[in-house]
């Protein structure tokens, strides 16, 4: 399967799984218990229709959006993911770049595998540093410090990975970091050995966010173990509240689902909230991010900014949830199967992908800029 044979998710999918050792497939592809959330992600975006509008005059598109005071050239940005330079050697560079070329923000991670510094000499566009609270709080001003000085832009605290999800695919294989595979693991990794020649002939895989600080014993941790071990499950309001006023910048929360708790972003004084459950890997059964929105936007819409992640996969899947009110959408493994089937290129086709489909759409819509897409656009079935 080549790259020019890929023209949507599911092809991107399926080339990332030819090309990938099985545990490393699973360990994107897979969620918690019984992925009934992650299935759902997708699916919500099913229970509404579109109704356009015609002869409204669309042959200028603009698509940019303003998020968290951040100018974005399209609707959609990289949310920052973990470990991508397990998927491809080129990991967060690539993104980096892809990002960049298309004026949309993107993450890296506290997990990530090339430094906040690097990822900013390559992008000039907005940088968002997801973070993790660790039980140590010294690490956690550290880490802070470092992306003040580096000048990322938005800080994304994730707050809804207290404990480890459930990951069975992940148990089933053994998939840890570095890697500490079972035999069945193992020969995954030997029927692969293009992924092979490529990972072992580039530099070696580190964690520069967290290598100074993280000893892992020279031995490996799993995902469950990291979120579990590492991480503070005593986290409070107050906490965060403090990090907000530590950071003096936009500051958003990433995994805010109930109302309540989005009111509370606004009290402390967050700058946005992404509604997500964590591409379904987190709590099976919670509700997509989609599904809740529209309530989320009634609550707070006019006070902060309200994003969502999860299961995206469309251009329209994006208007739709612009339309109920979210000022933009993240992707994650919708931009990572790309990255694992062919690097920077791959990313760049989904990124062009998205926004050929979103102009098409907004074309089809009869609208010529975001603010135009309203509720009177949808009717639920
Ligand atoms: C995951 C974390 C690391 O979902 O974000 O695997």
């Amino acid at each position: 399967m080549r790259l020019s044979d890929c023209h949507n998710f599911s092809d991107f999918r399926r080339m990332a799984q030819q090309r990938l050792p099985g545990p490393i497939f699973d360990y994107i592809d897979g969620a918690a218990d019984d992925e009934v959330t992650y299935r759902r992600n997708t699916e919500s975006f099913e229970t509404c229709d579109l109704v356009p509008n015609v002869l409204r005059g669309v042959s200028e598109i603009d698509m940019s959006v303003t998020v968290m005071g951040q100018k974005l050239a399209m609707p959609v940005y990289c949310s920052p993911t973990a470990l991508q330079r397990l998927f491809h050697h080129q990991g967060e560079r690539a993104v980096a770049k892809a990002a960049a070329k298309y004026g949309t923000m993107f993450g890296v991670s506290s997990l990530g595998t090339v430094s906040l510094e690097e990822a900013r000499g390559i992008s000039s566009g907005p940088q968002v540093y997801q973070f993790y609270f660790h039980r140590d709080r010294g690490l956690n001003r550290a880490m802070m410090q470092r992306a003040k000085e580096v000048g990322v832009e938005v800080m994304m605290l994730t707050v809804d990975s207290i404990t480890g999800g459930n990951r069975e695919r992940d148990k089933r294989t053994g998939f840890a970091i570095p890697f500490k595979l079972n035999l069945a693991g193992m020969l995954q990794f030997a029927i692969k050995p293009a992924w092979a020649i490529n990972y072992f002939t580039h530099e070696g895989f580190r964690l520069p966010q967290l290598d100074e600080h993280v000893d892992m014993g020279g031995g490996t941790m799993s995902i469950s173990r990291y979120f579990t071990e590492m991480l503070d499950p005593s986290m409070t309001w107050d906490d965060v509240a403090e990090m907000v006023r530590l950071w003096s910048g936009p500051f958003c929360l990433k995994g805010v689902m109930s109302v309540e708790d989005a009111k509370r972003a606004v009290e402390i004084g967050c700058s946005g909230i992404v509604l997500s459950n964590h591409g379904g890997r987190q709590l099976d059964g919670s509700r997509a991010a989609f599904d809740q929105l529209a309530e989320i936007v009634d609550a707070v819409g006019d006070k902060i900014d309200v994003i969502m992640d999860g299961g995206v996969q469309r251009g329209t899947h994006v208007l739709k949830a612009l339309s109920l009110g979210a000022k933009a959408v993240g992707v994650g493994r919708y931009y990572l199967f790309p990255l694992a089937a062919a690097g920077q290129p791959g990313v760049e086709r989904a990124l062009e992908q998205m926004r050929v489909e979103i102009e098409r759409g907004m074309k089809l819509m009869g609208c010529s800029s975001i603010e135009q897409l309203s509720r009177k656009n949808l009717r639920f079935r």
